[in-house]
């Protein structure tokens, strides 16, 4: 089968086409065509190996010390339809249309991929009839981490909520789900993307590289710290009395000092555990119409290097997609 190999850690030239074996489904695995898989930022900083030095190491021990040899394909979410499924499956069916997420695992960039219905950090749900494929492609990653530290958050109507890193994946998830909760959003991110913001139903919005949202003086009962690049200690005295305070890409520094009690103020680093239920869950949100995914430009899977680029370029606004198969043999 087709798919876009990892062959170095580097830039985007290290990927390349190639051809590589189909997996055959096991125990309770299914067998997915894939139709579309998403590329997100995680996908290449984990190319790049873009990580902070306490990270890089784990990260090439897990996925190959000198280049990447456990891992060969990247792509951590995707759409498709059920091929075959393993004798211990019993939630789908062959001819399924499905939406996923494959966690650490990766390898959606290529025409078929293996999943466990159960577990492993991977999630599945049905995809919903009215969503073509290549945007079903990008729900799981943003979309999973949105309803995750939404929950937490557990907003009232009419809370003040800043989200720094608003024109992203999680971002514009969590902004549109925040205004579903009858939030008062205030969006931060980059000059360009600033109208899209407020297209997607940003109250307020913040050039964060005009202004740092820390010295404004207003307060916020929820900050969303989407990329993790706000000042801590500022942030912190930004929030209300009982306000809390979302990482979601968190340094072991957040971490650590997440477990100081400020008073009634709460700050939550826990990622995200990437469960099924909740991938059905925004399936369904997405299938009422209540929200959507932002796409801004679909690839063939031959350009994956250009979406690579473009991704890293700081300039997409929501969500990308490589498409795979081709539209005549798609069906929503
Ligand atoms: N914890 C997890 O399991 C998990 C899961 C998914 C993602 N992540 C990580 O979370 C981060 C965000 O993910 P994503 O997929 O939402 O990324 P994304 O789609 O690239 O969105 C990030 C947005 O933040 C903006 N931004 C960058 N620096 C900023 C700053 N200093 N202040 C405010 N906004 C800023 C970017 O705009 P410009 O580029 O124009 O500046 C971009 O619009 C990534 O590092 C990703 O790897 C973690």
């Amino acid at each position: 089968m087709k798919a876009v190999l990892w062959t170095a850690y580097g830039p985007p030239d290290v990927l390349c086409m190639g051809e590589i074996e189909q997996p055959v489904p096991k125990g309770d695995q299914l067998l997915i065509r894939v139709y579309a898989a998403g590329v997100t930022l995680g996908d290449c900083e984990l190319r790049s190996l873009s990580f902070p030095l306490w990270l890089r190491l784990p990260i090439r021990l897990y996925a190959g010390i000198r280049k990447p040899t456990r891992i060969t394909v990247l792509g951590q979410e995707f759409a498709g339809v059920v091929e075959r499924v393993g004798p211990d499956v019993k939630g789908f069916q062959p001819g399924d249309s499905v939406l996923g997420g494959t966690g650490m695992t990766m390898g959606s960039y290529a025409e078929y991929i293996c999943l466990s219905e159960a577990g492993s950090g991977a999630a599945l749900a049905p995809k919903p009839a009215n969503l073509p494929f290549a945007q079903a492609a990008t729900i799981a990653t943003g979309g999973l981490e949105a309803i995750h530290f939404l929950r937490l958050a557990a907003l009232r109507p009419g809370e003040r909520m800043l989200i720094n890193g608003s024109g992203g994946s999680i971002g514009t998830y969590a902004l549109q789900m925040a205004k579903r909760a009858g939030a008062v959003i205030t969006a931060v991110d980059s000059g360009e993307k600033l109208d899209f913001l407020r297209r997607l139903g940003a109250d307020e919005v913040i050039d964060y590289t005009q202004q740092d949202f820390t010295r404004s003086g207003r307060r916020y009962d929820v900050i969303f710290d989407v990329v993790g690049k706000s000042h801590y200690g500022r942030s912190l005295e930004c929030l209300t009395e009982d306000g809390r305070y979302l990482i979601a890409n968190p340094t072991p520094a957040h971490m650590m000092r997440s477990a100081i009690k400020r008073g009634g103020r709460r700050v939550y680093t826990k990622v995200s555990a990437r469960q099924s239920a909740d991938l059905v869950a925004l399936a369904q949100m997405l299938e009422r119409g209540e929200i959507k995914p932002a796409l801004d430009r679909c690839y063939p899977l031959e350009e994956a290097i250009s979406a690579h680029r473009y991704v890293e370029a700081g300039r997409k606004k929501g969500n990308i997609a490589l498409i795979i198969a081709a539209e005549s043999e798609q069906t929503t």
